[in-house]
């Protein structure tokens, strides 16, 4: 569990790195209408959440460096006992001091009074413009305001920066915290996803399988998957983000399972691809092999300094070689390395950052140059091959084989942790799962 000191540190290490005489602003996430009266799930923001541990909508985090009656103020929602029977408990304003540490807080209902106070004389505003565009307007007439009283000696904000810049480049880097959670949400994903392995036969429905991974989930205490679970049977699997999961699954398929479970706001984010029968094909097991060499490859190119696109790289130059001698690419192996002839099979990258979010946050270059891989950082590595169905380039018994397999792997001085290890990924230790009922 992430501690109050540990959101302490980080606004700590934040304030620390803002310049003098600045400001940073950083809103809640807004509650999203489904139908009518009825919301979405609400998940926190994960830049809000990273830095107060604070769950509600409609509050907004102020830093202010420096300040002598204190540096962490937050607005949020009042107690309302008539709004709390219908909607459950909030922690206040008081709350917000008492339980999450604030140094100050107040209302949301009156941040129009507070909030331009506060800009007032600041140099610099610390803000992700463009996330919360309502907000965004609200932050413009704050300061126009303060303009508008120019005469009368009030100096509005002269710059306004990007905050993601500081704080993903915080969230990049896992604490040993971070890191025991991700370990623990990859492992819950792992046993769902042998539990899927388990339960498969001919006949069931995507969906009935993404319930099974799902029941996992929340029985080992996480409350939702990370991003919606992705259940492709047959040439299902070729397309990258089917989250229809609606058809029978049938004898003979191949089923591929894009699925990770968040915990405590950290994502897990495993795929397995599987035989919906518990036996592979030989055209099934000899295009897997492919896509599995090509990721334990990706995976051993996962050390501290190597650079972020080398792990991809090596999964290109595998997948290349192994549709050669499967006789699916034909032609000169650097000439299809270079001209991108392996996009047609393997059309995206081999992995991205994890953490918070599942496309988690931090740059890939720096300067323009593929950044170095660095201890606590944590990312996937997933390759895949796709043939569609309807390619009529390539002999019709590869057609409609869709496969991915994607860990995750944390970066250690010593090599790299899979976290997600504990899921078979050989045919033949997946076929002994399978048989093994
Ligand atoms: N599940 C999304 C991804 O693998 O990137
Ligand atoms: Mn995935
Ligand atoms: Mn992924």
């Amino acid at each position: 569990m992430i501690t109050r000191q540990e959101f302490a540190r980080r606004r700590e290490t934040l304030i620390e790195l803002m310049a003098e005489n600045s400001i940073a602003i950083i809103t809640a996430a807004p509650e999203r209408v489904r139908n009518r009266d009825v919301h979405y799930p609400y998940r926190q923001d994960s830049d809000f959440y990273y830095l107060t541990g604070f769950q509600e909508p409609e509050s907004v985090l102020v830093l202010v460096p420096g300040r002598a009656q204190g540096q962490f103020l937050m607005f949020c929602r009042d107690r309302n006992p008539e709004r709390e029977i219908w909607d459950g408990y909030r922690a206040g304003p008081e709350g917000a001091c008492s339980e999450y540490g604030a140094d100050d807080a107040f209302p949301i209902d009156d941040i129009d009074d507070i909030l331009p106070g506060l800009l007032e004389g600041r140099d610099r505003v610390y803000y992700a413009m463009g996330k919360d565009p309502a907000f965004d307007r609200h932050l413009m007439d704050w300061v126009n305001s303060i303009r508008a009283r120019a005469r009368a000696g009030a100096t509005p904000p002269g710059e306004f920066v990007d905050l993601d810049h500081l704080l993903h480049e915080l969230r990049l880097f896992k604490s040993s915290t971070e890191q025991k959670i991700m370990r623990t949400a990859a492992e819950i994903s792992a046993r769902a996803h042998r539990r899927a392995m388990q339960i498969c036969r001919p006949g069931l429905f995507e969906y009935q399988l993404q319930a099974e991974i799902e029941h996992e989930f929340a029985m080992a205490g996480s409350r939702f998957p990370a991003y919606g679970s992705i259940v492709g049977g047959g040439a299902n699997g070729c397309i990258l983000h089917y989250v229809e999961n609606s058809a029978p699954l049938k004898d003979g398929d191949l089923v591929l399972i894009d699925a990770g479970c968040e915990l405590q706001h950290y994502a897990s984010d495993i795929t397995r691809t599987f035989p919906v029968n518990g036996k592979f094909s030989a055209e099934q097991k000899a295009v897997y092999d492919v896509v599995l060499q090509s990721q334990l490859a990706g995976i051993e190119a996962c050390k501290v300094g190597n650079h972020w696109n080398e792990p991809h790289q090596v999964t290109v130059d595998v997948i290349t070689d192994g549709l050669m001698d499967l006789g699916i690419l034909k032609g000169e192996r650097n000439e299809l390395i270079e001209t991108g002839a392996y996009r047609d099979f393997y059309m995206h990258r081999a992995g991205h950052w994890l953490g918070m979010d599942v496309h988690d946050v931090g740059d890939y270059k720096v300067h323009e140059e593929w950044r170095v891989l660095e201890p606590g950082m944590v990312m996937t590595v997933e390759p895949g091959i796709y043939i569609s169905p309807d390619n009529q380039q390539v002999d019709e018994r590869w057609r409609g084989i869709g496969i991915r397999i994607e860990d995750d792997v944390l970066i250690k001085s010593k090599g790299a942790s899979v976290l997600s290890k504990d899921v078979p990924k050989t045919t033949r230790d997946i076929e002994a799962l399978m048989a093994d009922k």
